[in-house]
């Protein structure tokens, strides 16, 4: 069985999807994840980008200790200096510096000769090399560069000390036939290639980045570059937890497997889908709400007679199962500790405080706490560390079908002082969001609003994701209530807030470049 790396790049080409901004807090709940999933690196950013970056890469590097911590550069000496700051403290630093090698990206976006190019390239790694114990070169958009020049940029980035060699396929190109042959040419036609472990990185424009990530495993790769869920740029790129389980499912056919704890993956899915603002489709292979349901009668009859008729992968591989009863009303702090720690509970005395009043709230509505409630609640309090301009205090709905629904709202202000407004709307949503925008002094336009329960049942927790307008900047909020109304209005505030400390972060902000 060969062992694949798993790179993971949730948290730097997963967070290029539109839409996508995670604070600080929330990258490293999600780095604190995938340790448990057991990746082998984590690209935590693109420290050179904004500060921003730099110091979520820097915070991950000081605190994951089982995951090697990458971050990515331009093949630019800065970059690069800027990139070992950022990762010197981590157990085990590591550079990923790439540079374009089509003959589109040098002409049009570099404007160098391919001559220039690898001069630049060398340069790049050999300084990095001079810093960094691994090296890994990505020669971007590989999959539409010319065979014979990808051959001699390799070799040269190996000379200059590429311990690992990244042949993306940048713009979702190409087929997993044609990425079978760019492995094997490589392997055939570059000297050094088994001195470095090969890595492939593919993007989904047109549906084959997972089946392309495979078939480059096939031909050599030792490493794959994915994200979870499949979120990144454009069309994003290969899932993580579809590359895991085919490899696991079919090792008689593949003979390779990544080694992570696959039990892990539907909570890694839910958390990213959560914090990333993206939900996750139902008929999604692996993570899926439907992944597991048997609708059709024939199905159903195969099922129980012997579940192999209809069922490749159980739920209980990847994590899926009846969410159990997990503590209750009277159970005592020793024990909701314990069970923390098992979910991953890595805050302070002040944040267990808050999550075991908030689980000792949540008995009172909900029969069964079970254990997503319980990380629902836990990431809560620990990426809500955003400091709160609005503070939502109290909010009282008036609804009838014979009535126009009226709420009425307590906030308390940025500048500490409460406010209090009242306002209607054509439905009880809508009055809340009238009545905050009164308080905000708005205009804040609603672009999108979505609800889900953490589990079934009639007592769930229900969680809300908004997308707000809000001056000149799009942002998205989430809320997590017993009650779909106070949810709701804590969305939008959350929302209004990551507005608030953007604003105010991009103004102090001068160096944004893009990739
Ligand atoms: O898609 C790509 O080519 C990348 C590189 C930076 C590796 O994300
Ligand atoms: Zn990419």
């Amino acid at each position: 069985m060969r062992k694949i790396n798993v790179f993971d790049t949730t948290l730097r080409d997963g967070e290029q999807s539109a839409g996508v901004s995670l604070n600080l807090e929330e990258k490293l709940e999600i780095a604190r994840q995938l340790e448990r999933l057991g990746v082998d690196i984590m690209e935590a950013g693109f420290p050179a980008s904004s500060k921003g970056d730099f110091q979520s890469v820097q915070q991950i590097a000081r605190t994951i200790k089982n995951s090697s911590i990458t971050g990515l550069a331009r093949a630019v000496q800065s970059d690069i200096d800027t990139a070992w700051e950022a990762l010197k403290d981590s157990a085990e630093p590591r550079l990923h510096v790439f540079i374009a090698s089509s003959p589109i990206h040098m002409q049009y976006k570099l404007n160098m000769t391919p001559d220039q190019l690898v001069e630049r390239a060398v340069q790049s790694v050999r300084h990095a090399a001079s810093k960094f114990p691994h090296v890994q070169f990505s020669a971007e958009d590989a999959s539409r560069a010319e065979l014979p020049f990808l051959a001699r940029l390799v070799e040269e980035a190996i000379q200059a000390g590429a311990t690992v060699i990244n042949l993306p396929d940048t713009v979702g190109f190409t087929t997993p036939h044609e990425i079978g042959k760019m492995f094997a040419y490589m392997k055939e036609h570059v000297p050094s290639i088994d001195k470095v472990v090969l890595s492939t990185h593919n993007h989904n424009d047109l549906g084959m980045a997972v089946a392309n990530s495979l078939a480059a495993i096939q031909n050599g790769a030792g490493q794959v570059e994915c994200t979870v869920n499949g979120i990144g740029e454009r069309a994003g790129n290969a899932a993580l937890e579809e590359i895991a389980v085919a490899l696991n499912i079919r090792k008689d056919y593949y003979k390779a497997d990544t080694g992570l704890t696959l039990k892990e993956i539907k909570r890694t899915s839910s958390l990213v889908s959560k914090l990333a603002n993206m939900p996750v489709p139902g008929n999604k292979a692996v993570v899926g709400a439907n992944a597991f349901a048997h609708e059709s009668g024939i199905h159903q009859d195969g099922m129980l007679k012997n579940k192999e008729t209809y069922e490749i992968i159980t739920p209980e591989l990847v994590g899926v199962h009846e969410s159990s009863m997990v503590l209750g009303k009277h159970s005592g702090r020793h024990a909701f500790k314990e069970k923390l720690t098992e979910l991953g509970f890595a805050g302070d005395a002040t944040q267990f405080q808050q999550i075991f009043d908030a689980f000792k709230d949540l008995c009172d509505k909900k029969k069964e706490v079970t254990e997503d409630d319980l990380f629902a609640l836990m990431t809560e309090t620990m990426t809500d560390a955003i400091q709160e301009s609005y503070e939502l205090q109290t909010v009282q709905v008036n609804y009838g079908t014979n009535n126009i629904p009226t709420a009425a709202i307590t906030m308390k202000l940025p500048s500490g002082e409460m406010a209090q407004e009242a306002a209607t709307g054509s439905g009880s949503v809508e009055a809340i969001y009238n009545t905050l925008e009164r308080i905000i002094e708005g205009p804040v336009s609603l672009e999108d609003y979505r609800i889900q329960s953490v589990n079934g049942g009639g007592d769930a927790l229900a969680e809300v994701y908004v997308q707000v307008k809000y001056a000149g900047f799009e942002s998205s909020g989430r809320g997590t209530a017993h009650d779909v109304l106070e949810a709701s209005a804590k969305a939008y505030i959350n929302a209004v807030n990551r507005t608030l400390i953007r604003k105010a972060y991009e103004q102090e902000q001068t160096n944004k470049v893009n990739i």
